[in-house]
């Protein structure tokens, strides 16, 4: 086994044994990947500030996100495709989290299904919901998730259209892979992913083929969400979902002060600042740039999370001291799902808590809920005059 010490080391690996076209759908933004790159290297500019001689004994970064314990504030993020990564990668990657004690949020688009989920845990996950235009499907989903005693349903609202991402589309990218010379190419290096794979019976989208009418064959994901995602959501059927699901509600993807304000007046649980992994809008802001006004805009009413950019234990530490209640890591823990199974995930938690806990204390902070602004160096024009 080799020793994990950072989430590149990983990433290293998983690139290695990943097939090319899932490596790709994971590792991609839209566009010029501006937004993307952004995402990480904001964080970059936000600095630390060293305290010495604090007692740094019995630390915690235990905490709460939406009323539920997590170990720290760090939930896995719904990214679809999962079980492509790693047979099974669903599964695997909700019983790391469980162990961990954080929260797992399963995605609409992920290969096992809300059901094989609750089978291989005990603890209640959260459910993504996208939401298509066969209303009865998404009743039925919302439905299931209830069924299978889900916590939290997190509305994705910034992905109605897709932002194209260039590999896909020239990747051909579908679930399972089609066979062409290419992809064979690719795939006869990839013997342990096709090993696992060939051992399972879930190889397609497990929440949909057999669950929507007349769905049987939707391996074009680009097309699919182009004919089968609602775009005319708004604010009045965010709010009758609210209804229907009648549970706790996070909404996803907000990353304007105006928008979040909305979420707020519509008496969602929490918002996630997400611009989706810098995978929808290229050309916007980063999450932790924008996160300053969506706090200032909501208050105290609603709990702010955010994603996107998110790599390590010091990242999460620089979102909870701006003001976040939870974070989300999607790529951190695909790289280690693709890179080892289960054990990766349960790497990329350990990693990530370590970072977080040492970093934590050397900021002078033994309580991850006590940590504040005051710890953080901030360029002047972080937030920047945006006209
Ligand atoms: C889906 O959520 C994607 O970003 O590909």
């Amino acid at each position: 086994m080799p020793v994990i010490t950072s989430i590149d080391d990983l990433k290293r690996i998983y690139k290695r044994r990943a097939p090319k076209m899932f490596y790709d759908y994971a590792e991609s933004g839209s566009w010029t990947e501006q937004t993307f790159r952004e995402n990480t290297s904001d964080f970059d500019q936000i600095r630390l500030r060293q305290r010495v001689a604090v007692d740094m004994q019995d630390r915690s970064t235990a905490t709460q996100m939406i009323g539920e314990d997590v170990a720290m504030p760090v939930a896995l993020a719904p990214v679809g495709l999962t079980g492509m990564q790693s047979a099974d990668g669903e599964i695997k990657a909700a019983r790391a989290a469980e162990k961990f004690g954080v929260p797992f949020t399963l995605s609409t688009m992920s290969i096992c299904s809300l059901e094989d989920i609750a089978e291989h845990t005990t603890k209640p996950f959260w459910f993504q919901l996208y939401v298509m235009r066969d209303a009865d499907f998404v009743a039925d989903m919302i439905a299931r998730a209830k069924d299978v005693g889900c916590s939290a349903l997190v509305l994705t609202l910034d992905l109605q259209i897709l932002g194209q991402r260039h590999k896909d589309l020239k990747n051909g990218l579908s679930a399972p892979p089609k066979l062409t010379p290419k992809t064979i190419a690719n795939l006869a290096t990839k013997w342990r992913w096709g090993l696992e794979m060939l051992q399972t019976k879930r190889r397609t989208f497990g929440n949909i083929v057999g669950h929507a009418k007349s769905v049987e064959n939707m391996s074009s994901l680009s097309s699919w969400t182009e004919e089968q995602f609602d775009p005319r959501l708004d604010w009045d059927k965010v709010a009758r979902l609210k209804e229907q699901w009648g549970g706790k509600l996070i909404l996803k993807g907000i990353l304007d002060a105006e928008d979040a304000k909305m979420a707020a007046k519509i008496g969602a649980d929490a918002i996630i600042v997400s611009n989706h992994g810098g995978r929808q809008l290229d050309g916007a802001l980063s999450s932790i740039r924008m996160l300053p006004s969506i706090i200032d805009a909501v208050g105290p009413d609603v709990e702010v999370h955010l994603d996107s950019g998110i790599r390590s234990g010091q990242d999460v530490l620089k979102a909870m001291a701006m003001g976040a209640k939870g974070t989300y890591i999607g790529r951190a823990y695909i790289y280690g799902l693709g890179a080892m199974g289960e054990h990766g995930v349960s790497e990329a938690l350990r990693v990530i808590h370590t970072e977080l806990d040492t970093t934590m204390a050397l900021c002078g902070h033994k309580n991850i809920n006590q940590v504040d602004r005051d710890i953080l160096l901030v360029p002047k024009d972080f937030e920047g005059r945006w006209a």
